[in-house]
């Protein structure tokens, strides 16, 4: 994939649930024209690879070029047709990483909920948190700081709550993939609903806030980020086409 000639390339990286996902007809034709016009297509969600290749079979997109799982601690790279993990980012993410001290340390909050064993990997810590609980957060992020543990902590869609390794995250994935394929900043777009999205435009890139949003993300301002008014991918089409990246 890396390549000389991707250095006049353009990539978009949207997330699934909430944005891409939603409007069938607008998310073909935000497909087609990607395709039409050469652009990379990054899929990045808090999904697993199983998940996201059930929906690209059952939908029949097109595989993307790369997939970004459970909220940018997976990368997959799309090599002779399969989606194959990146280890190398593995290995960086795994740096001060302590996954058994941050479970042992929030173990006792009653409102955490764990999730699934399906969605807790060695790079994720999930729970579910009823929304309108700030002093819950609060208390998370007081006793990861005390303790001098690293954890990105990431709250999203009014319930999810995950805990990743300090170098991961959405935005910081895109930037390592956007690196590793050779794609100019200015030449990468992201797309996303809610607080998982949020490192993605804090990253800098330019980015389409989908006008069915969550709160989370809908107040981010920043010179980089187009709120459109467009639901799911009829919204990432308004903001390709403000950027004139489309
Ligand atoms: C997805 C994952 C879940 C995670 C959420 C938010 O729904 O299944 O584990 O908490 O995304 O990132
Ligand atoms: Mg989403």
């Amino acid at each position: 994939m890396k390549d000389a000639t991707n250095l006049d390339k353009k990539m978009i990286c949207t997330d699934l649930d909430g944005t891409l996902i939603g409007d069938d007809f607008s998310m073909y034709e935000l497909l087609e024209t990607l395709e039409a016009q050469g652009i990379l297509l990054t899929f990045i969600t808090g999904r697993h690879l199983p998940s996201v290749i059930e929906f690209i079979e059952e939908k029949e997109t097109p595989k993307p070029d790369a997939c970004i799982c459970q909220v940018g601690t997976e990368i997959y790279l799309l090599q002779g047709g399969e989606l194959a993990l990146d280890m190398q980012w593995n290995e960086i993410i795994s740096k001060d990483w302590n996954r058994d001290k941050i479970v042992r340390l929030l173990g006792d909050i009653k409102e955490l909920r764990w999730q699934d064993e399906e969605w807790q990997t060695r790079f994720k810590i999930s729970y579910f948190l009823r929304e309108n609980q700030p002093e819950v957060l609060k208390e998370v992020n007081e006793r990861i700081e005390k303790s001098g543990l690293e954890a990105n902590i990431v709250y999203s869609h009014d319930e999810f709550l995950d805990l990743l390794p300090v170098k991961s995250g959405k935005g910081e994935a895109v930037i390592y993939l956007s690196d590793k394929f050779d794609i100019r900043t200015d030449a990468v777009a992201v797309c996303g609903d809610s607080g998982n999205d949020l490192d993605m435009f804090k990253a800098g890139f330019k980015g389409v806030i989908v006008g069915n949003a969550y709160a989370e993300l809908k107040n981010f301002e920043g010179d980089n980020a187009y709120h459109a008014d467009a639901e799911y991918s009829a919204g990432i089409i308004e903001g390709l086409k403000h950027f004139g990246f489309i």
